[in-house]
């Protein structure tokens, strides 16, 4: 029998090489190549159910009831799935974020992979890894990434993305220092518009980020974090640098993001393999050893701003949830 309702988990995940910019905005295709590491201690699960009596899609995330851009983005993918499986109910949707569901915390990742899995699960079409990537990286495309476990990449312009490599082939800690919120960020997808549009050095950026991007892969392919950590931290860079310049100017920091990156200067001035990269919030996340993550974490816990600092080793693909 067909099933209408199922169960997902997918894990957050932070990107090493930065994915900014569209290929094509309609089919929500990545402009530049990523590399991502999923992470275990940031995940979401997320309950689906297609049913006769609804009369439109509906949302909860933490048990609370969404309306507006996030509902309608939820229905956006859940019509792919509609469209693919030939399901015609409408579906409840309820969402459950293990972590601060705060800006640029990588939520949409998280949450669109575990909506995509499970979606096609309750749909009759099967959780297929890749399927799952591609459902859920046409609503976001760094969801795509957080459908596999271990080292992950998105290529450009593609429709899915591809495990690179296993957690425990390189196993390393990331650190987010979640920073106080002054004001709610510009969401990403606008901001990425925005960028194309009017920045000057988006060209720039579209022909470097490919360079760097081979540059992590390598790092990573050779186990050599300082090479790893520095072109990453180039990638945050640029892609910041490149929305700064744009019109009206795309500036996610706020003080405690630049006090963060300077502290984590001093720890490497002192020895210490730490290194920063930045998305589209004000929260820094840090790479290190899983040996020197509680000296690096207690650094970061002590800068003023900084509410709390999460630690995470790599995480494992999404799956269903059986109860
Ligand atoms: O897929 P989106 O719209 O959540 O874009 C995410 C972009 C960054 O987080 C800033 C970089 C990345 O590759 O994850």
């Amino acid at each position: 029998m067909k099933a209408s309702s199922a169960t997902a988990f997918a894990h957050a995940n932070i990107a090493l090489a930065k994915y900014w910019g569209k290929a094509d905005v309609e089919a929500n295709l990545p402009a530049v190549p990523s590399l991502s590491m999923t992470l275990e201690a940031l995940s979401t699960t997320t309950r689906v159910e297609f049913d006769a009596g609804l009369t439109e899609d509906s949302l909860t995330i933490n048990g609370v009831v969404r309306s507006g851009e996030e509902l309608r983005r939820a229905a956006r993918l859940l019509d792919r799935v509609r469209l693919e499986s030939q399901e015609t109910r409408f579906a409840r949707v309820e969402s459950h974020n293990n972590f601060p569901t705060a800006s640029g915390l990588a939520s949409s990742a998280s949450g669109f992979a575990a909506l995509a899995l499970a979606a096609r699960q309750a749909s009759g079409l099967g959780v297929d890894l890749g399927a799952s990537s591609q459902t859920a990286r046409a609503a976001s495309a760094s969801a795509a990434r957080s459908v596999y476990g271990g080292y992950v990449v998105l290529p450009r312009a593609a429709e899915r993305a591809e495990r690179y490599l296993e957690a425990a082939a390189f196993p390393l800690t990331m650190l987010i220092a979640v920073v106080t919120q002054a004001q709610k960020p510009i969401s990403s997808t606008r901001a990425m518009l925005v960028t194309a549009e009017t920045s000057p050095y988006y060209s720039a950026w579209l022909e470097m980020a490919p360079h760097t991007y081979e540059c992590i892969k390598a790092a990573l392919g050779a186990r050599d974090l300082d090479a790893l950590g520095r072109a990453m931290e180039q990638s945050a860079l640029a892609m910041h640098a490149t929305m700064m310049a744009s019109v009206p100017a795309i500036l996610y920091f706020q003080e405690p993001t630049l006090a963060l990156l300077r502290a984590v200067a001093r720890l490497r001035e002192s020895g210490i393999p730490a290194y920063y990269t930045m998305d589209a919030g004000p929260h820094v996340k840090v790479l290190t050893r899983p040996e020197t993550a509680q000296r690096v974490a207690s650094e970061l816990g002590r800068v003023p701003g900084v509410e709390q600092v999460l630690s995470s080793a790599l995480g494992s693909d999404a799956r269903l949830v059986t109860s």
